[in-house]
């Protein structure tokens, strides 16, 4: 099945919008956006999208606000499944990738146990498209062989911490960290502690693609402290890469 095959009456696509600007969003997304009766958006989906829909299509907004007012998920799923039982072509449009700290697999799950037929249109993640966006790449042939993407919503140490800081600190790639603005004091404290070498370079990009971008640059060991004042929703870049961060990107190259 190609991801330009037409919506069905009754069944849902799970709609990777990028990070924000509606011009990173896929072929196949616009395409579903334009064909969809019923379109249930979060916040970080690129809201120029919207533009796109039908005269007629009901757009329904599922925010979940960091730390601020929420739908809850079984709502949502509720919502994908009563909408596609009525017979209609339901798009599911989130930020980046549906399942990268997307909670798109759960969505998926909760349609298919439900009986209701779905398919994923895959995003541009903002774990890689933000630090484009400031002139960072996440790996440079000669300097750094791989990226680690995580998520730094609960700080080191939390008992619903799974991440391993002790081998991060030591793995030799790109750290990119989504999520990551409250608790960049920590995780930063964290990977020092660990032996990450403090000059290391890092990057916070804050608002990535949309007019009031913001880029932050420091050595791992200041930039908690040089970040200290920005607004998310941010990606964290630590790693020889986050040299090359800039504001104006664009217009140098
Ligand atoms: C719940 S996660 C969802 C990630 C998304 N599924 C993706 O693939 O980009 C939300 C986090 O993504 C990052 N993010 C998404 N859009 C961004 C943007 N335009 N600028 C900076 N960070 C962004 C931030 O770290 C934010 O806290």
């Amino acid at each position: 099945m190609g991801t330009l095959e037409a919506l069905s009456p009754g069944a849902v696509v799970l709609v990777g919008g990028g990070p924000g600007d509606a011009g990173l969003m896929t072929v196949a997304g616009r395409a579903a956006v334009e064909q969809a009766d019923v379109l249930l958006v979060d916040h970080l989906a690129p809201a120029g999208a919207l533009e796109w829909a039908a005269p007629g299509a009901e757009i329904v907004d599922v925010s979940k606000m960091p730390r601020g007012p929420f739908t809850p998920q079984e709502r949502i799923n509720e919502l994908l499944i009563t909408h596609a039982r009525a017979g209609r072509r339901v798009v599911r449009l989130k930020g980046g990738d549906g399942f990268v700290f997307g909670r798109g697999m759960e969505e998926v799950i909760a349609c298919t146990e439900a009986g209701v037929p779905v398919r994923v249109v895959p995003g541009v993640s903002s774990a890689i498209a933000v630090p484009a966006l400031a002139g960072v790449p996440v790996t440079h042939r000669g300097l750094v062989q791989g990226f680690s993407v995580i998520s730094g919503h609960v700080p080191p140490g939390h008992p619903q911490s799974s991440l391993d800081y002790a081998a991060l600190a030591a793995s030799g790639t790109t750290l990119v960290v989504l999520m990551g603005v409250a608790n960049l004091a920590a995780i930063t404290e964290a990977l020092l502690v660990h032996g990450m070498d403090a000059t290391t370079p890092a990057a916070v990009v804050a608002r990535g693609g949309h007019p009031d971008q913001e880029v932050v640059q420091a050595p791992l060991r200041d930039i908690a402290r040089a970040a200290g004042a920005v607004r998310p929703p941010a990606v964290t870049v630590i790693g020889e890469v986050a040299r090359w961060a800039s504001e104006a990107f664009e217009e140098e190259a």
